[in-house]
């Protein structure tokens, strides 16, 4: 047995998988294959979670079926409701309200408890209800902290267009909803990123899908993970508030052992892919909305970061902006991208049920051996 240690199992491989390959020396990301480019511009997350799911990109037909599955699956039960409402009430933190919720699901799912763990049909159709309704339940608990009632899903509109339409009361325009599907269509799969193995590892102890989504969400909230879209933003606007040079705050930033949100990777040396292309949109929303402010601010912190620092950007540095420009409310930045990589998690979720092992490292013991136990009177 080796005796290596890995920190962080940076570099260890510990599963085979068909979903996503990273180049990280490239900044090449492919979903089964499929360059991320091409399905950011033609796919919709609808085709992609099919992709994920299935192997294979969907026929008109089977898309069409599908997003209609996907499309009836998006009201919540009354019972999952009155949790929205009471973490609502309580203010709770989205991402922690997310995860209560998400796990709340399970008690209004038909198959939960009833169909083995591993049944791939069953866990297919769970799959979609978590999917179709984590946004539901995302959009019900904004609404209500801030006063308003839920929205109800409209089943003629499509995820992506369904999600802003419940979030803001309108049905958002075409650039919006295009925008918002590109998100999530490039937030969907990353390998074995450490929320999808945390999805995995609760997975392999044959615990069921519900665990392993509400393992994933909270291992996503982290500031080192998913976390850091939302503080990119909170960093942006305190440059602004600052009045100071972008890059001045930045450099006194790092100073001070500050780690800059929205840069470095584990697994990319370049600039992620993902971020090229938000990077454009962010431009994209600024230029329409004659307010580029946000958009220099970041090129002139990242052009400092890969010559001062040789640290790119990852994903999070421009979906902030992104979403800001949206009008989507910083925290729940990070909730909106579970809402994507969901489709992700139960894909690899899949995978490992398919040729399940346990999944169980172990610690260097570095503690003391052999002591002696005193009772208690005697300390
Ligand atoms: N700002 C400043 N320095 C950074 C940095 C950042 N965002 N990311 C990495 N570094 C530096 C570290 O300080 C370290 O330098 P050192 O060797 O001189 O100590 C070096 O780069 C390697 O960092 P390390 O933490 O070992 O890399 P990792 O692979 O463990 O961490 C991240 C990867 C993503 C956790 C890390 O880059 C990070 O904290 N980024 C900010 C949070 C973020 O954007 N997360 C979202 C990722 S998609």
């Amino acid at each position: 047995m080796s005796e290596e240690l890995r920190p962080g199992l940076e570099g260890v491989l510990v599963a085979e998988s068909e979903l996503s390959y990273i180049d990280g020396e490239a900044g090449k990301l492919v979903y089964r294959g499929y360059a991320i480019e091409d399905l950011a511009r033609e796919a919709s997350y609808e085709e992609v979670l099919y992709l994920l799911w299935h192997g294979e990109l969907p026929t008109p037909a089977q898309l069409d079926r599908f997003s209609e599955e996907m499309a009836t699956q998006r009201s919540l039960a009354p019972g999952t409701m009155d949790v929205v409402r009471e973490l609502a009430d309580q203010e709770e933190e989205p991402m922690a309200a997310l995860r209560t919720i998400t796990s709340a699901l399970s008690a209004a799912d038909e198959d939960a408890g009833e169909a083995e763990v591993t049944d791939l049909e069953a866990n297919v159709r769970k799959g979609k209800r978590i999917t179709a309704k984590m946004p539901t339940a995302l959009a019900a608990f904004k609404r209500l902290r801030d006063g308003d009632e839920p929205v109800e899903p409209d089943p003629e509109l499509d995820h992506a267009e369904n999600f802003l339409y419940m979030l803001n009361g309108e049905v958002p325009d075409a650039v919006l909803s295009e925008t918002f599907d590109m998100a999530l269509v490039l937030h969907a799969d990353h390998g074995l990123n450490a929320s999808t193995f945390s999805a995995m590892v609760t997975a392999s102890t044959l615990a069921d899908i519900h665990a392993a989504v509400t393992s994933a969400i909270g291992t996503l909230s982290g500031s080192l993970h998913g976390g850091a879209n939302a503080n990119v933003m909170r960093m942006l606007q305190e440059v602004d508030d600052s009045e100071m040079d972008s890059v001045d705050w930045v450099v006194n930033a790092l100073d001070r052992g500050e780690r800059i949100a929205g840069f470095g990777h584990r697994v990319y040396d370049v600039k992620d892919p993902r971020a090229k292309i938000l990077g454009e949109k962010s431009e994209e929303l600024g230029e329409a909305a004659g307010d580029t402010r946000w958009y220099e601010m970041s090129v002139a912190i990242e052009d400092f970061m890969a010559e001062e620092k040789g640290i790119p950007p990852n994903v999070d540095f421009y979906s902030a902006t992104t979403y800001y420009q949206m009008g989507i409310p910083i925290d729940l930045f990070t909730p909106i991208f579970a809402i994507s990589r969901v489709g992700g998690w139960i894909a690899h979720v899949l995978e490992q049920y398919e040729d399940n092992r346990l999944i169980r490292p172990r610690a260097r013991y570095v503690g003391e051996l052999e002591r002696s136990y005193p009772p208690v009177a005697e300390r």
